[in-house]
């Protein structure tokens, strides 16, 4: 079975190209960050965030010799709302891998309020045709309401006309399966 994570991968990838800007709003061990930093290769750059300091550290070593990365600790929420003032419909895609960081503090999870801003930004940040990627997750507390907040964005973003949507989670999904959305802006 293929692994979500390994989906957003494939699927992000196909609309990206070398020299573009792309932002890992949650950067934690620095898998989605290194994936992201060699698809846009020297010419682009990555911009990498999380709140939590460990987990810039674990992504410095994970992309380790990669010059691309742009380090950010802090909430996404406000970091994106900056990085929008800067680079207002520039980059091509934007990753969220939500919930807490594996091996680290499982109380320490994304947020409803700062995901759904951060989703805010990110659309004001992506050009036409970017890419926006979530995996949300439903099994720690707070999770189900901040799927569903996802859930209801990308809802919202492609009944007017702001996303295609290209890969949603199956509605017959009922166990606690993690949650892949991904759009392109239209
Ligand atoms: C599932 S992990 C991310 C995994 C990562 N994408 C990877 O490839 O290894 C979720 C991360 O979100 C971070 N996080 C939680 N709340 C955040 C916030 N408000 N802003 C930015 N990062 C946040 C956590 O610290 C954690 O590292």
């Amino acid at each position: 079975m293929v692994q979500l994570t390994d989906l957003a991968h494939q699927i992000v990838a196909e609309h990206l190209r070398t020299g573009d800007i792309a932002i890992d709003a949650t950067c934690g061990n620095g898998h989605d960050t290194l994936f992201l930093s060699q698809a846009v290769g020297d010419s682009g750059a990555v911009i990498a965030c999380d709140v939590q300091q460990s987990a810039i550290n674990a992504t410095r070593l994970r992309c380790e010799g990669q010059k691309n990365i742009q380090y950010h600790c802090g909430d996404h929420a406000e970091a994106l709302r900056s990085l929008a003032e800067q680079y207002k419909a520039e980059v091509a895609a934007v990753m969220f891998n939500l919930g807490y960081l594996p091996g680290g503090d499982k109380t320490k999870t994304t947020s409803l309020a700062s995901t759904v801003a951060a989703l805010k930004s990110s659309l004001v940040l992506m050009r036409p045709a970017g890419i926006i990627s979530v995996l949300a997750y439903i099994g720690h507390p707070g999770g189900q309401a901040e799927e569903t907040a996802v859930n209801e964005k990308f809802n919202s973003w492609s009944h007017s006309g702001k996303i295609e949507i290209l890969h949603r989670p199956d509605s017959q999904l009922s166990d606690r399966s993690p949650r892949l959305y991904i759009g392109k802006k239209i």
